[in-house]
């Protein structure tokens, strides 16, 4: 195993989960966790770090200067972000931008300084959505069905694979993963950096501080547990539109054989995701939080459909699954159930900002 690990945004959702994780498997290996507390919950994810014994450092990927208080690693951990799909919609772009494009090139910077390898968390919502549109599909009575008379490039009744379009307009967000990943190819190319890039769809678990923007599954978990209401919102407001779920202990396995095999893997660009099989509607998504939690809730429904949704992202895992022989394991009820755990065994510490 490698010496020394950096995880920008480490101290989010996917930076926290995967420092702690990593830690845990490799008690001698360095791991250090860059953030600039931007978003709120990440300040409750620290003291649990703290006491792992990660090293945290207070900084912003915006700045170059706060780079210069890290240190030497090997790998390098881009989990820094805005990483709202509506960033940005009310004409202020600046947060968005500086963070999730200038902040990846002074990640990739410091990493070609370093020689470390780079593994990018990018997004499904590099995939355009016009294309998205297009996507051919029947209705069930829970849920959006792919239809399998598609006959789009990069789309198959396993979902949406990498050679799935990703011209046009993307959302805010998306676009600026999207140039990110464009530079860090480049700089593979240019400079001899060795890097990864997983884009990834929902990805879910606890220590999330899920928001009506982002974080859609612990959102949900958390409504039912303190009996608010929901609502749902667009394609009619039947809440049927799907994702597939990745649970973070799944994305884990994936960034831990990644790290062990950098050098096998590097420049490679992977989907990963919850696959059809970790699918759910929003509907079902209700469901199961009630069987969960035990209560029934009241939903608005809201027939507009908000600016860059998608009524349907399946990840076709078939790319990383062949080449790397992972497999995500945690179906959707294990995703919220550990949610519910996590929310009910913290209830007074979360509550502040999940209810
Ligand atoms: N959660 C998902 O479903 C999902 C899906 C696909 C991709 N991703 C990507 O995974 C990464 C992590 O997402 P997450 O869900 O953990 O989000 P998060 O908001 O929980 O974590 C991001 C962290 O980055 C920090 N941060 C924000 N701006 C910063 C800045 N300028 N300088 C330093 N730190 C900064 C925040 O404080 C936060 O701790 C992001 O790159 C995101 O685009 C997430």
């Amino acid at each position: 195993m490698v010496s020394s690990i950096l995880i920008t945004g480490g101290c989010g959702f996917v930076g926290s989960n995967l420092a702690i994780k990593l830690k845990s498997k490799y008690p001698g290996t360095k791991i250090i966790v860059f953030d600039n507390l931007m978003r709120r919950g990440s300040e409750l994810n620290l003291s649990r770090l703290i006491e792992a014994d990660i090293i945290f450092i207070h900084g912003d990927v915006r700045n170059k200067e706060d780079f210069g208080k890290i240190g030497e690693v090997e790998i390098i951990i881009d989990a820094a972000a805005e990483p709202s799909v509506l960033s940005g919609v009310d004409r202020n772009t600046d947060y968005l931008i500086h963070t999730n494009f200038n902040g990846t090139i002074n990640c990739l910077n410091f990493a070609v300084k370093n020689n470390a390898g780079f593994i990018f968390l990018s997004t499904s919502r590099v995939y355009s959505i016009e294309e998205m549109e297009r996507i051919l599909f029947s209705e069930d009575k829970t849920r959006f069905v792919l239809s399998d008379r598609n006959g789009i490039i990069g789309l198959s009744g396993k979902g949406i694979s990498e050679n799935f379009s990703t011209n046009g307009y993307k959302s805010l967000y998306g676009a600026s993963k999207f140039c990110s990943e464009n530079f860090i190819e480049e700089y593979a190319r240019a400079f001899g950096l060795r890097t990864l890039i997983n884009r990834c769809g929902v990805i879910a678990g606890p220590y999330q501080y899920g928001k009506i923007d982002q974080g859609i599954m612990v959102l949900w978990v958390a409504r039912h547990f303190w009996k608010q209401k929901l609502a749902y919102i667009g394609y009619g407001g039947q809440g049927k539109q799907v994702r597939d779920v990745l649970h973070i202990d799944d994305l884990f396995l994936l960034v831990d054989f990644q790290i062990n095999n950098f050098n096998s893997l590097a420049g490679k660009l992977y989907n990963a995701g919850g696959g059809i099989e970790k699918s759910v509607s929003l509907s079902e998504l209700t469901t199961l939080c009630e069987e969960i939690t035990g209560n029934r809730i009241l939903f608005d429904r809201i027939i507009e459909t908000r600016q860059a949704d998608i009524r349907l992202y399946i990840t076709d895992n078939s790319k990383v699954t062949a080449e790397t022989n992972w497999v995500p394991s945690k179906n959707v009820k294990e995703t919220l159930n550990d949610i519910y755990i996590w929310i009910k065994g913290n209830e007074n510490k979360v509550k502040p900002i999940l209810y």
